[in-house]
């Protein structure tokens, strides 16, 4: 995506917005919801920002929602971009450049993920530690414009010790039991087959997923902070002895939609 094509997004943002966002949040399947909790909310459908990508899954509705949560001025997509549906990762990071033009410095990341770590639970959430790049790109393939991050970014820590750190004490404060670790990334759409959890768990991974991993690669090269939490949806395949379904992740992030929308809230009141 071309720096000039982020600029006349963000201009034209920027005509709707009065304030400067400091934090972005990008809502994961079924945890859009928090977006409905943002005061004063200012609603920008995709398809009206020029370039945008329009949002196809189930369970994402596909709007930019601004205004304040907690008490800070916040931008919240509400449903994401996925390499699945066919979108590259030019267009899948598409809105993450645009947020980092708007001025947003620190993003959240959500996302619904499978529990590859046994002593996990669907219902859990987890703080992401770190990434495992499984999707067979990366979104900075190509010239780089320095205007926007330098050719080889620092990906050491790609999730912010700080707000990890930060992220524990809050969920300590507010008992709220959080796991922590490492979610791989794949493309889907298939859920993985069980061999291939097996590989993930092998590699050090805790959970897997289909998004969140293209979308840090480019916060980071912007030189943003990142705060990712994962739904622990479902126990990933073969774990348990029973088929993987949409139905089954939107019903365990339904149920734990309470707690996760007070857990960040409470983190956004914090930063
Ligand atoms: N695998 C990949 N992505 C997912 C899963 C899973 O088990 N659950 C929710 N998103």
């Amino acid at each position: 995506m071309k720096y000039e094509q982020i600029e006349r997004a963000a201009r034209y943002l920027n005509e709707r917005f009065t304030k400067t966002p400091k934090i972005g949040l990008i809502l994961g399947s079924g945890l859009g919801v928090l977006a409905d909790e943002i005061e004063e909310p200012v609603k920008i459908p995709y398809n009206e920002i020029p370039d945008f990508p329009v949002s196809t899954v189930e369970g994402h509705a596909g709007q930019l929602v601004y205004g304040g949560l907690s008490g800070q001025e916040v931008v919240a997509m509400q449903g994401r971009f996925h390499f699945y549906e066919g979108y590259d990762f030019d267009k899948v990071t598409f809105p993450v450049r645009v947020m980092k033009e708007l001025g947003v410095e620190i993003l959240i990341v959500t996302n619904a993920a499978g529990g590859v770590n046994e002593s996990f639970k669907a219902g859990d959430l987890m703080i992401i530690t770190d990434h495992i790049n499984n999707m067979g790109g990366n979104p900075l393939i190509g010239p780089n414009d320095s205007r926007m991050g330098p050719r080889f970014p620092d990906m050491s820590e790609a999730y912010s010790r700080d707000l990890r750190q930060l992220a524990k004490e809050i969920a300590g404060k507010i008992s709220i039991n959080v796991q922590e670790g490492v979610y791989v990334g794949n493309t889907g759409p298939t859920y993985e087959t069980p061999a291939e959890v097996r590989l993930a768990r092998v590699l050090g991974g805790d959970a897997v997923g289909m998004s969140t991993v293209p979308e840090v690669i480019v916060a980071r090269h912007g030189g943003m902070k990142v705060l990712g939490i994962s739904c622990i949806s479902n126990m990933a395949a073969g774990i348990l002895d029973q088929p993987l379904s949409h139905d089954e992740v939107m019903e365990t992030t339904e149920l734990v939609r309470a707690n996760f929308l007070s857990y960040v809230k409470e983190i956004v009141k914090s930063l």
